[in-house]
């Protein structure tokens, strides 16, 4: 089923956004629209700013100018709409499963039947029934990160923010998680905004593919992945579409200074170069639209 993202209001907007830790500049000028239920994937070397993107989207860190807006309110603190998931999923370890999936809500102060029925609900969702009164030490580290994720879901926030959160997984669980994403996120359609290292899981879990410059930070190339909701990763990871474009970003990263090419064809999608390398024009600047 595949509604088109271009009928979504926007929900997450950052505008010329700059952060400064001292006489370090971090994040240069930040634009950044994302759509209800869009999923925007990020790319960018170690050090560009990603982490301190999603710290500042959360509310948890200042900025030095711009603005960012949630739904049309300016970002000044934490939000219950918005919720991160962590690398190293942020369990407590002295907390039982049940006890980490409903912390979140326990610090909203909602009522302890809500919280029972909410954790009970994502604890299922996330495939970790039966495990409620675990310690994280006793579970993999993929359940332990679907703990992290239920526990963020658990909020019923609105955006997730998620910082590298397959990571430090091996590569079958992170396949998997990718999946349970996925169809998660079919289920209980949000926005989100998700860090990665790897060309691939951007690719796969992007509806649109971000590309950040070394420090400071800048947005310096978007794409639309183009391959629709509902989209089977299997098939996807065998296409030559999704090799040509693995490719493509490949040689974006490795060559941080150098103008970005024309896309591989593909007439219906737009990618749109934000920031160029030195002294030269735009190209196939285009409007959004994806594809069904
Ligand atoms: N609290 C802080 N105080 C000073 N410098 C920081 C702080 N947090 C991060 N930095 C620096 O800001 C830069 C960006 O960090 P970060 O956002 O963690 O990057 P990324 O997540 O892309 O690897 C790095 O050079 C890092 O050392
Ligand atoms: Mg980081």
């Amino acid at each position: 089923m595949a509604e088109s993202l271009n009928e979504k209001e926007v929900c997450l907007h950052l505008a010329g956004v700059h952060k400064y830790y001292g006489d370090l500049h971090v994040l240069d000028s930040i634009d950044i629209e994302v759509y209800e239920e869009e999923i925007v994937t990020i790319l960018g070397p170690s050090g560009c700013g990603k982490t301190t993107l999603l710290r500042i989207l959360n509310g948890l860190i200042s900025y030095d100018s711009g603005d960012v807006l949630y739904k049309g309110e300016r970002v000044i603190g934490p939000r219950p709409e918005m919720a991160m998931v962590f690398q190293h999923f942020g369990l407590f370890p002295w907390k039982r499963l049940s006890q980490n999936i409903g912390y979140g809500l326990n610090i909203q102060g909602r009522p302890k039947e809500e919280i029972d029925n909410l954790v009970r609900h994502y604890t299922s969702l996330v495939g970790l029934e039966g495990f409620e009164d675990n310690f994280p030490a006793e579970l993999s580290g993929g359940m332990q990160q679907r703990a992290g994720l239920a526990r963020a879901l658990a909020t019923q926030a609105d955006v997730l923010l998620l910082d590298e959160p397959f990571g430090a997984l091996d590569a079958l669980t992170r396949e998997q998680l990718q999946d349970e994403l996925l169809k998660i996120n079919e289920a209980e359609p949000k926005s989100m905004i998700f860090i990665t290292h790897s060309i691939d899981e951007a690719l796969l879990l992007g509806d649109r593919v971000l590309v950040m410059t070394p420090q400071p930070g800048e947005i310096r190339f978007e794409m639309e992945t183009g391959f629709g909701r509902g989209r089977d990763l299997e098939e996807i990871r065998g296409s030559q579409r999704f090799q040509e474009l693995r490719h493509y970003l490949w040689g974006l990263l490795k060559n941080p200074d150098r103008k970005p090419g024309p896309l591989p064809d593909e007439p219906e999608l737009h990618g749109t170069v934000v920031k160029e390398g030195a002294g030269n024009d735009d190209r196939n600047q285009t409007g959004r639209g994806h594809g069904p």
